[in-house]
């Protein structure tokens, strides 16, 4: 995602004080921090990493010190609300494989919202068919993903929700993303080359970059939907 862009769609989502935030995958915490930076917000933060639940406290206390925040260590799909409290904004950006994929995220983030409230699902779709060569490369099915992005908007509309705003990725945004990891995983090798793993991890990067030039840039596209719950 295209820094600027997000940080400009948080805004645009003008929270009422006090509003509650679950973030199934929450990763670095990242997402809740920049809220709470903006908003007063309560919120849950959930990720099965511990080194991730970890950074995410760690940052919480340096950025929001006094923000209600609770980063939860277990599996997403294990979590439920506290005491059945409804949330007024449920997301999960790039895991919905939690739920077995983009229609049971969408059920389960359902569940756990306020009627009137929001819903916010990172994830990927269609440009166009994908290569059967790309498929198998990387391990993928086609009926992994909906589809194109509008079908994207049209499930999350046929499980009774209202589309009401979707952040697409640019190329650019896209290879922005892939083009750090290859920076980063060059810097790694170069820091640690008596890491055990490296030709492991050397094999898996070079496959991952050749995958995205070849077939991935023109292929796959991403996007974070906002859906209203009625
Ligand atoms: C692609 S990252 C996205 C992180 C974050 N949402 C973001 O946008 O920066 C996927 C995250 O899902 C977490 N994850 C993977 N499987 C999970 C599960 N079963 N339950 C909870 N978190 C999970 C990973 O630890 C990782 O933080």
């Amino acid at each position: 995602m295209n820094r600027e862009r997000f940080e400009a769609f948080l805004k645009q989502l003008q929270l009422e004080p006090n509003s509650t935030v679950l973030d199934i995958a929450c990763g670095k915490g990242e997402f809740l921090v920049k809220l709470s930076e903006l908003y007063r917000i309560k919120g849950v933060g959930v990720d099965i990493s511990p080194y991730f639940i970890q950074e995410a406290r760690k940052k919480a206390r340096l950025r929001v010190p006094d923000a209600p925040l609770d980063f939860i260590e277990i599996d997403g799909k294990n979590y439920k609300p506290q005491d059945g409290k409804l949330f007024d904004l449920s997301s999960c950006i790039g895991a919905t494989w939690i739920w077995n994929g983009y229609k049971g995220t969408l059920k389960a983030l359902k569940d756990m919202t306020k009627p009137g409230g929001l819903l916010l699902v990172g994830e990927p779709f269609w440009l166009k068919e994908p290569d059967p060569e790309y498929l198998r490369a990387e391990s993928l099915q086609k009926e992994e993903y909906a589809g194109s992005h509008q079908d994207n908007v049209r499930l999350g509309e046929a499980c009774g929700l209202s589309c009401i705003y979707a952040l697409a990725s640019t190329k650019e945004d896209f290879d922005h993303y892939e083009m750090l990891g290859w920076w980063s995983l060059e810097d790694y090798v170069r820091q640690n080359s008596n890491d055990p793993d490296i030709q492991e991890i050397l094999a898996l990067y070079r496959k991952g970059k050749e995958n995205y030039l070849r077939w991935g840039r023109e292929t796959m596209g991403w996007a974070t939907y906002l859906f209203r719950k009625p």
